[in-house]
């Protein structure tokens, strides 16, 4: 463990920096009386209603209800995790963010190791850079040039090459005193087990450095030459790199566009280099894999609009299939997901170049909704003027609509599956809530439909077993850590606390806190728990989507309270819905007279 972060350099190092720097060299901002101004980063608008306030050291959106001090907005705007975003905010002052317990040798030897990687990789990245300037790199220049990259998008994307020698990369490092076990671990080098040999892994290709978030290089991808194989090398994962989790190019589209307002999913390198080229700056590429839950979170923490870009032959269809299936859990209100397929034999690089960038950007334009999209597939292949095809056409949707969260997409998917088909919406509803209720966790799901003055959060627990969905308490601590003034609104008494949530404990620790007034802000609090369990789960609790609109936030703290006090006056009433529950786990059908009771008892529980 990483030893804590002392709440007073924490509190020392926000009273040094000013919100209004950190904020305005993301975000353009007007001075705006005593407050400045601007476009709020973290949703779409047309008109400022993002305001950052020198005095109080906070910004705030009245669109969106997002605030918080500069460590807060790093964590939001650049993704950073409280830890990391405590790093940038004391190396911008020069300062060194002190552990408690930090004379850890081995806390220390880790962070040695870390500083060793950043700095290796960005020694590699402009070696790669000289080496294509010098005479060896004529090569790859002729290569570059072939392919349409102007010297000013080579230098956006910092691309470079790699010499066809075995050692080169290899003594340039060594001779910086980079042992060679690092330079092994972090990718550049290659280790024959059998000869204990080592050598540059990147050999004779066009270099692309993979940059983080930040800018920071963290890996490598390479492209031979002409048409030897593999086309394409990549680092492989490292302490610093995790493929299934970073994207090409999301670092430079966010240096292009201050207001980034959609992103485009592509598959490859060029592709993005290509598309940047011709102006067009929003596109990222996932690394040789298939984009993840974690790639897509990430995007819609920045936009609110994705568009996948996928090849028009089989491949293509399946691979958009996939993206669909991850996308669709993600599709709160507010999202948008496209589809765009390519024709067949194209890619973006080839067929930008052909067409040019309008063409392009109108086929990003004309994208398919995932609405769209969605009922298409369903539809393919199919002759829905038959009962049968036509069956398996609403299944097929009806499965998927099935993974939307709850919202008004969910409910339009509905209606119009329903005016397409010509079946009544509430059949749909049932039947969906029997599918839900065969994966495992029965009745909950179908009662959640039909129970409907629960609190929402109930019913959320109740629609989605399989997505971990969060506890009631988890709920609090969630409210709690977004919005600490919310504590004022928790009864004095601390009977409602309901028995064997495992949250509990933290939940009365947190109250204690802000109670007690120490802590006045999200953050901080987290500071507190910092390097503990503790801290990992309310860490967690932050970074899930709060999904619940400000003003509603007050109101949803009562519900839980008063969903807790409720559920405490008739135990036997819960103990009841328990033992029906297990009896339909354990297998068993519940007769007609136990189902009714069972949407009864929970009903009763609910209202
Ligand atoms: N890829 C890879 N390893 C390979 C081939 C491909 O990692 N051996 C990944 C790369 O990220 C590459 C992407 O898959 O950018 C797409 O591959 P492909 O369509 O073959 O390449 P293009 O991007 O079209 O490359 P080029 O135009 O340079 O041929
Ligand atoms: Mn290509």
């Amino acid at each position: 463990m990483a030893g804590q972060i002392p709440q007073r350099f924490i509190d020392d190092l926000l009273a040094r920096v000013d919100v209004v720097d950190i904020v305005g060299e993301r975000v353009q901002l007007k001075k705006a009386g005593r407050n400045h101004a601007g476009l709020c980063p973290f949703h779409q608008e047309k008109t400022p209603s993002f305001t950052v306030s020198a005095d109080k050291q906070f910004y705030h959106c009245f669109g969106c209800g997002a605030h918080g001090n500069a460590l807060r907005f790093l964590m939001e705007y650049d993704n950073l995790p409280f830890p990391e975003a405590v790093e940038q905010l004391a190396s911008r002052l020069g300062l060194e963010v002190p552990r408690e317990g930090a004379d850890d040798p081995r806390a220390q030897a880790r962070e040695r190791k870390r500083q060793e990687g950043v700095n290796l990789l960005e020694l590699s990245a402009s070696f790669f850079r000289e080496r294509l300037k010098m005479p060896e790199g004529q090569g790859a220049r002729h290569y570059l040039a072939e392919r349409g990259l102007s010297p000013e998008i080579q230098a956006a994307f910092g691309i470079g090459y790699a010499p066809d020698e075995w050692e080169s990369l290899k003594r340039h490092l060594s001779a910086r005193d980079i042992p060679e076990a690092v330079q092994i671990e972090y990718g550049l080098l290659v280790h024959r087990e059998e000869s204990g040999r080592t050598y540059d892994r990147f050999r004779d290709r066009v270099i692309f450095p993979i940059r983080d978030v930040r800018g920071r290089t963290i890996a490598f991808g390479g492209r031979v030459l002409g048409d030897a194989k593999p086309k394409y090398l990549n680092s492989p994962e490292t302490p610093v790199f995790h493929k299934g989790r970073e994207l090409y190019g999301l670092f430079e589209a966010r240096q292009a566009n201050t207001r980034l307002e959609r992103l485009v999913i592509v598959e490859g390198y060029m592709d993005v280099v290509a598309l940047a080229q011709f102006g067009i700056r929003n596109a990222v590429a996932t690394l040789g894999t298939s984009t993840s839950e974690d790639h897509l979170s990430r995007l819609f923490r920045m936009v609110d609009e994705v568009v996948f870009c996928f090849d028009g032959d089989r491949a293509g269809r399946q691979a958009a299939n996939r993206a669909l299936e991850v996308v669709l859990p993600l599709m709160i209100d507010g999202r948008q997901a496209r589809f765009l397929f390519l024709p067949e034999g194209e890619d973006p690089d080839t067929l930008v170049r052909r067409e040019g960038p309008e063409a392009f950007v109108d086929r990003i334009t004309c994208a398919s909704p995932l609405s769209e999209f969605l009922f298409d597939q369903a539809a393919r292949g199919r002759d829905l003027a038959r009962i049968e095809d036509r069956e398996r056409y609403a299944s097929q949707v009806l499965a998927a609509i099935g993974e939307l969260p709850e919202g008004l997409l969910k409910s339009l998917m509905l209606n119009e599956l329903s005016r397409r088909t010509g079946v009544e919406r509430l059949r749909f509803e049932a039947l969906m809530a029997r599918a839900e209720g065969g994966a495992g966790q029965p009745a909950e799901a179908e009662a959640a439909s039909v129970v409907s003055a629960m609190p929402s959060a109930v019913k959320a627990a109740g629609t989605r077993p399989d997505r971990m969905p969060l506890g009631l308490v988890a709920r609090i601590l969630q409210l709690l850590v977004h919005e600490p003034i919310l504590v004022e609104r928790l009864p004095e008494a601390d009977d409602w606390y309901p028995e064997g949530d495992p949250d509990v404990p933290l939940c009365r620790e947190v109250v204690r806190l802000l109670r007690a007034g120490r802590y006045r802000s999200g953050q901080v609090l987290l500071a507190h728990f910092h390097g503990s369990d503790q801290g990992q789960r309310l860490a967690a609790l932050v970074k899930r989507e709060m999904l619940i609109p400000r003003d509603a936030r007050a109101q949803e703290l009562d519900g839980l309270v008063e969903h807790f006090r409720r559920h405490q006056r008739r135990p036997s009433c819960q103990e009841r819905i328990d033992a029906l529950l297990a009896k339909q786990h354990s297998g068993e059908r519940l007769s007609p007279e136990e189902r009714q009771r069972l949407m009864t008892l929970l009903a009763e529980l609910g209202s």
